[in-house]
């Protein structure tokens, strides 16, 4: 596929939110049972972020496949009075390998600033964690011209100096385009997806040039195989398709040989 540069390998993350209980372990299942099958192998990453308590029982499941498992948003302090918060420390031990920080949901319903979420990735990365950071426009800043000036603010002020291409995942995610079936155009993907690829090598030289900057918002089976095309757009963030393993997977199969 085009938009599979050589020597980046894509990751198709699921972000579940606040769905799941633990009988829903039985989608992980598929989900691995599929990917072992698969063959030629699929060339891309795959990764669920369960709800916080959902971790460990689905990295028990997923012990031994090509799944890794992700937390969804962690606290900056490795522990203290925080209550109903979680330490990226926490979701190491429970079996997670990464963890997405600063998503549009958490920007906006618990009012996280750019500063907060690049504490939070600081702490992904203190504690051994992928951090997988959320950037992305309101349809107001799109209508008004500023997507490239909001979401290359948002990328500067989130992203630590810690990040590099193995600690470090890029998902841009516009905000209109979450849950709401609308995506933007191709010309309009590749342009920020481009712009974010020249600030991450202004930054961050080679590294920034091999971080993974995923696409999210309104991807589904029918529409993955184009998005995931676009040059600079190294895999997907996947929320409502990602819940049921067979949407998923038609997702995860967009990089498919063939
Ligand atoms: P969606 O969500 O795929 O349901 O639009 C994506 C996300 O919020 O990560």
């Amino acid at each position: 596929m085009a938009g599979q540069a050589k020597n980046i390998r894509p990751l198709v993350a699921g972000n579940w939110k606040m769905n799941g209980v633990k009988a829903s372990a039985a989608e992980v299942e598929a989900v691995k049972r599929a990917l072992s099958e698969a063959k030629p192998a699929i060339p891309a990453d795959v990764m669920i972020a369960p709800p916080a308590p959902l971790i460990s029982a689905f990295s028990t499941v997923a012990a031994g496949s090509d799944i890794a498992i992700a937390g969804q948003d962690c606290h900056p302090k490795v522990s203290g009075a925080h209550t109903g918060d979680v330490s990226a420390e926490m979701l190491k031990d429970a079996g997670a390998e990464a963890v997405i920080v600063g998503h549009s949901e958490r920007r906006s319903d618990h009012g996280e600033s750019s500063a907060v979420v690049n504490a939070k990735a600081s702490a992904a990365h203190r504690a051994g964690l992928t951090a997988i950071v959320c950037i992305g426009e309101t349809r107001g800043e799109r209508d008004a011209g500023l997507t490239i000036k909001v979401a290359g603010r948002q990328l500067k002020d989130s992203l630590p100096q810690s990040s590099t291409a193995a600690n470090t995942v890029v998902a841009y995610e516009p905000v209109w385009a979450i849950g709401t079936g609308l995506v933007p155009s191709t010309a309009d993907v590749a342009e920020v997806h481009a712009a974010i690829r020249a600030d991450l090598i202004n930054r961050f030289g080679d590294e920034g040039a091999a971080m993974r900057i995923l696409y999210g918002g309104s991807v589904k089976p029918d529409n993955a195989r184009e998005l995931l095309a676009i040059a600079n757009v190294n895999g997907a963030l996947v929320g409502g398709a990602s819940l049921k393993a067979s949407d998923f997977l038609a997702i995860v199969r967009a990089y498919q040989r063939g």
